[in-house]
């Protein structure tokens, strides 16, 4: 049957809660994506699909037209579903954090054979070190190297000012992501340990950041669960070691800005010299940044008309960099990063 047509027989077969047609629609659709040669794509919903018929309560509808989790009193949503098509060789990483990640892949798509033999897949990983250095994007690509959506966590929706609502929707999060296959991704995980010292509220955040990890414990999904923070000097050491995996991202070194350099600049001419005199201004600098001033000046050369890197546009670039380095540096030292 041609996609247009199953993708009809899709929709209606939701609208009717005909589950039975339902299945025979998506095994259909799977059937000629895999024909296609989409393998990653028909593997993806052949496991939603999966996940969605063998769960407990044993519905046979995909996780994707669920609801997603709220905060009862915010009415806000606590995880977003994103989808990327960022893969691991876009980015620059050291080789041993590309050796940690290969690793982790590999145990992901052997669970069945670990399981087999008694053991465990790494599941539980905390992604630490500065804004900008790459801890989202190494998620992002995680995620479309399995070819699994990514079930994207912020804990400043997930943490409330109501006694007893931010467990509640560490327990709505877990519920959710269980019906599902995920790279489940806990951004800007220390928002739920940050006001530990905070001597009001000592006792809440300490009951939420154990009932977290309880929740992460058992939690029986096969989904791979991804905290992330910044502030990894602000985490209990009990929280460090319920995570099978730390990896440590750092602002990269002048060679790793060359190389991200390059990258940006695969379809402009841009000489050896202009890509040293670029890395030598943003020694320091987070990927972040030198990823924003490499557009800028794509940006310059694109409305010029130019195929080629001008030195004016460098040097243009670089000095509004440093321009907005100096007003970050003048913030306050306790404000939160602005380094998007
Ligand atoms: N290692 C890298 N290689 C290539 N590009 C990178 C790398 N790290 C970051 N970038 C670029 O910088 C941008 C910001 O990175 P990212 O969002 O991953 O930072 P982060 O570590 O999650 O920061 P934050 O702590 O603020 O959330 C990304 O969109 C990506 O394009
Ligand atoms: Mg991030």
């Amino acid at each position: 049957m041609a996609r247009a047509d199953l993708l009809k027989k899709l929709i209606q077969s939701h609208q009717k809660r005909d589950d039975k047609a339902f299945t025979i629609a998506a095994e259909e659709l799977i059937q000629e994506e895999r024909k296609k040669q989409h393998l990653v794509f028909a593997n993806e919903l052949e496991r939603l699909l999966k996940n969605g018929s063998t769960g407990s309560n044993n519905r046979s509808t995909l996780v994707s037209f669920d609801p997603l989790p709220q905060d009862s009193d915010r009415h806000i949503n606590l995880v977003e579903i994103k989808r990327s098509e960022r893969y691991i060789e876009d980015l620059v990483l050291t080789e041993q954090i590309k050796e940690g990640i290969e690793r982790i892949l590999q145990e992901f798509r052997e669970w069945e054979v670990l399981e087999a033999n008694g053991l465990s897949p790494v599941q539980k990983i905390l992604f630490c070190g500065p804004s900008g250095c790459g801890k989202t994007a190494t998620a992002e690509a995680i995620s479309s190297e399995l070819g699994l959506p990514l079930l994207y966590v912020r804990f400043d929706s997930v943490v409330s000012s109501l006694l007893g609502e931010t467990a509640a929707n560490v327990r709505k999060v877990f519920d959710y992501a269980k019906r599902g296959q995920w790279v489940m991704f806990f951004d800007e995980f220390d928002a739920i340990g940050r006001s530990r010292d905070d001597a009001t509220e000592h006792g809440e955040i300490k009951r939420v950041v154990n009932s977290f990890l309880q929740i992460m414990d058992n939690f029986g999904g096969r989904s791979l669960i991804i905290a992330a923070t910044n502030f990894e000097q602000a985490l209990d050491p009990a929280v460090w070691r319920r995570f099978d995996e730390v990896i440590k991202f750092d602002r990269p070194n002048d060679n790793q800005l060359k190389i991200l350099i390059r990258k940006l600049f695969s379809s402009l001419r841009f000489n050896n010299e202009q890509v040293n005199l670029l890395a030598i201004n943003l020694s320091g600098a987070t990927f972040a940044d030198c990823e924003r001033v490499c557009f800028d000046i794509r940006k310059s050369s694109v409305l010029k008309g130019l195929r080629q890197v001008l030195k004016e546009d460098i040097e243009e670039a670089v000095a509004r960099y440093i321009y907005r380095q100096s007003i970050i540096k003048k913030l306050p030292p306790n404000s939160t990063p602005v380094i998007d």
